[in-house]
């Protein structure tokens, strides 16, 4: 077969740059509709913002339009990805569109309970809300979008005093823990069972079976919490304030600790 022609190379050579040409506006016209299609598909990031608790309200699932927002401690989060949880007949809808931080610790999901009021509660149960607010914080499906004007932030978005309060409520409800914990580690907590023909029994694998009072929860109620921890005998000897089980020999590893319900 003879060469190309120069002229047919030439002729060639236009005829692809012409085909190029073409391709790449084919491709510009696909990357934008792409773009188009991706933009309008994926729902607008709000920028963080302050709402009022009457603008937060409309945010409660119940328009499928609109995101779903939920408010604790005074922080608004987008939980639209949970939309079966949050959204209208999910098991946490009530927590949408409102803030009701007290209600992630009572359970209590009524008119009374659904407040951000957490006026009484103990250091413990501050941190537990506290502990709720972070996990949606951190949580890589949820997205801050701003906080409430009220309890805990004002007009300018600052801290109110409340809000203070709280984070001082839960840094003890912290510390709390920590002490609980070292107890714990240090007076392992009995073994315990219960059924209705034997009853309650504890016992310890080491040790002996002591009642002795929990690391107090603040000052609240004025109740005492106790738990069965074992003790050695020279720790037995130095603590204050434990009890034996009513009938237990005092080096029983094992005690009766309710009686048979039959
Ligand atoms: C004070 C009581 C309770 C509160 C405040 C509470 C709150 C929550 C919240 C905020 C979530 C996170 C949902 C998410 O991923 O966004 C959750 C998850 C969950 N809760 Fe509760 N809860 C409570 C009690 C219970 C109880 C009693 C049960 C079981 C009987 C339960 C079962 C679950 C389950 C299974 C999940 C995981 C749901 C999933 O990811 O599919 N919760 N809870």
């Amino acid at each position: 077969m003879d060469p190309p022609s120069p002229d047919s190379a030439r002729a060639s050579g236009k005829s692809s740059e012409s085909w190029d040409f073409g391709n790449l506006i084919g491709l510009i016209l696909a990357v934008v509709l792409a773009m188009v299609v991706v933009k309008l598909s994926t729902p607008t990031v709000m920028k963080p913002r302050l709402w009022s608790p009457e603008e937060l309200a409309k945010y409660n699932g119940s328009d499928p339009k609109l995101p779903v927002l939920l408010g604790i401690v005074g922080s608004v989060f987008d939980v639209s990805k949970g939309r079966k949880h949050y959204g209208p007949g999910g098991g946490y809808s009530h927590f949408s569109g409102r803030d009701a931080s007290r209600a992630f610790v009572s359970g209590n999901f009524t008119a009374d309970g659904l407040t951000d009021s957490l006026g009484g509660l103990s250091p413990l149960q501050v941190k537990s809300i506290m502990d709720w607010h972070n996990f949606f914080q951190n949580s890589t499906k949820y997205i801050y979008v701003g906080k409430i004007v009220g309890r805990f932030y004002n007009q300018s978005g600052l801290p109110t005093k409340e809000f203070v309060k709280a984070t001082l409520l839960a840094a003890r409800g912290e510390r709390i823990m920590k002490e609980r914990k070292k107890e714990e580690d240090r007076f392992p907590t009995c073994n315990s069972r219960w059924n209705p023909q034997q009853g309650g029994e504890v016992w310890c694998t080491t040790g002996y079976p002591r009642i002795v009072e929990v690391v107090s929860d603040g000052l609240y109620r004025g109740t005492s919490d106790s738990r069965c921890a074992c003790f050695d005998e020279k720790a037995m000897n130095s603590r204050k304030g434990l009890l034996l089980y009513e009938g237990c020999p005092p080096l029983s590893q094992k005690c009766q600790s309710s009686p048979p319900q039959v």
